[in-house]
């Protein structure tokens, strides 16, 4: 496979590209993995010397300081095209400038709805030709959407051309949670129904909106976070071995996909941060979501009658990733004692540290048979690993596609996902810093309880 040998980003003055591509730029150049000419593609009316400006800027906010001399490497490769996506000449510029460019590596870091538009101008211009395009999310708004892109795609990339982005996918801590599952068959005999009682995943945030109002109403959590970054989490969680590592992943994330039920309005919570609808860009009356809740199914042998539940949201009270496998109890009450909460558990922290934990009972000292919950935790801080969209960008470079979502990956998100799209289930308000709406408690069975993080420092959960 040949590497690639431009890289052309549009979307070159947008939020995503400030926030995370020029950071992640600078962290490749830092670890030699950024050999190529970059073209950023905007319309923005600049010219190179106020790209190059924001770059630093972007540095300086987000990449922990703008490093000189990476800098100055960084500046000896930008290239910028302003234009408009709709207009044939801004393509034109383009190829011209890629020059000789053979196998050029084209990021759309641009709202999905310009999508179809770009990948023709690409195709109509040549700038196709030897080359791969990476997609952020989310592809699509809807299963019709979604299919309708890849049909548009098709045309012109081949599927082995097309990297789906999904950041998640791209984290250390979510590369080493598949790790643990299929280097440790410790863990193989008890991961499935027999064993499991439940799996709960919380994405929760501290913040708001941060100014992307209108995106967020666009959005939703649904469209933004469930769709993709849950689901992609529950496919790590739930998939089966995997025969190798490269393609084999896909095909067991795709699997595991396809046997996930659809949701019906009756399986999820949706909640609204009160202030949302303050914010710049959101509608006075918006039913947008801020906040969801889901118990979902996999009809599986592995997993039949195993709830899978999730809830992602803005403004709860911390900002943790985590999943925790809620073991079943001991099939006998030997000691007899009364509300011994969850008692063996896996948790697996995905930010902001990295914690596996295996929750385990042990005997309080004294005369009574009872006992208390301990946690073994294996912990680690972030330290300088590579961040996900470096990891991500450089595998499209070398067309890796393992950790990209597949078509058949996103069809069978939005299948899952479809019904539930707009104003299906009811939107409640919810205080900021709380765990969202009251009515979430009404997805779990009798019995159940939401597991919610704690922070670092406080007391590990009962
Ligand atoms: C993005 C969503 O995909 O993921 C954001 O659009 C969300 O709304 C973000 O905040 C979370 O990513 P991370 O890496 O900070 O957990």
């Amino acid at each position: 496979m040949n590497p690639s040998d431009t890289l052309v980003f549009f979307g070159a003055t947008g939020d995503l590209a400030y926030k995370k591509i020029f950071p992640s730029l600078q962290s490749m150049i830092r670890h030699g993995h950024l050999n190529m000419p970059v073209i950023g593609v905007a319309k923005a009316g600049w010219n190179l010397q106020q790209f190059q400006a924001r770059a630093r800027a972007s540095l300086d906010e987000h990449g922990g300081g703008a490093d000189p001399a990476i800098l100055q490497k960084l500046f000896s490769m930008l290239k910028y095209v302003d234009g408009d996506y709709r207009d044939a000449e801004t393509f034109k510029q383009l190829r011209q400038v890629m020059g000789n460019a053979k196998y050029p590596l084209h990021y759309l870091a641009i709202p999905p709805s310009m999508f179809a538009t770009v990948a023709e101008g690409l195709a109509h211009s040549g700038c196709n030709h030897g080359a791969r395009i990476i997609l952020e999310k989310p592809f699509g708004r809807g299963a019709k959407s979604a299919r309708e892109l890849n049909a548009t795609l098709l045309k012109y990339f081949a599927e082995d051309a097309i990297f789906r982005i999904d950041h998640y996918l791209g984290k250390e801590p979510v590369q080493s949670l598949l790790y643990s599952r299929f280097a440790n068959a410790v863990l193989e005999p008890l991961w499935n129904r027999n064993y499991i009682a439940a799996v709960q995943i919380t994405m929760a945030e501290d913040f708001g909106v941060q100014g992307r109002g209108s995106f967020y109403e666009e959005a939703g959590a649904i469209r933004d976070v469930l769709q993709n970054h849950i689901l992609q989490l529950i496919a790590c969680m739930a998939m089966e071995p995997p025969a190798g590592d490269g393609e084999p992943l896909r095909d067991e994330r795709a699997k595991v996909l396809s046997m996930v039920r659809t949701l019906s309005p009756a399986d999820v919570v949706r909640g609204q941060f009160i202030g949302y609808r303050d914010e710049t860009g959101v509608a006075r009356d918006s039913t947008v979501e801020t906040f969801v809740a889901a118990r979902l199914a996999i009809d599986s042998w592995r997993w039949d009658g195993v709830p899978f539940y999730i809830r992602t949201g803005k403004c709860l009270p911390i900002s943790c990733t985590e999943i925790a496998v809620q073991f079943k109890k001991p099939p006998q009450h030997v000691f007899r004692e009364a509300n011994i909460g969850r008692c063996n558990h896996l948790r697996f922290r995905l930010s902001p540290q990295v914690v596996l934990a295996l929750g385990l009972r042990v005997k309080k000292i004294g005369e009574a048979m009872a006992g208390t919950s301990v946690e073994l935790i294996a912990q680690r801080h972030p330290r300088d690993e590579m961040q996900p969209y470096e990891r991500l960008l450089l595998d499209a470079a070398h067309g890796h596609s393992a950790f990209f979502a597949r078509e058949d990956q996103e069809e069978q998100a939005w299948r899952i996902v479809d019904p539930i799209l707009g104003n299906k289930a009811p939107v409640h308000l919810y205080t900021p810093g709380t765990w969202g709406p009251q009515e979430v408690q009404s997805l779990l069975s009798a019995g159940e309880c939401w597991f919610d993080p704690v922070s670092e420092d406080g007391p590990p959960p009962a």
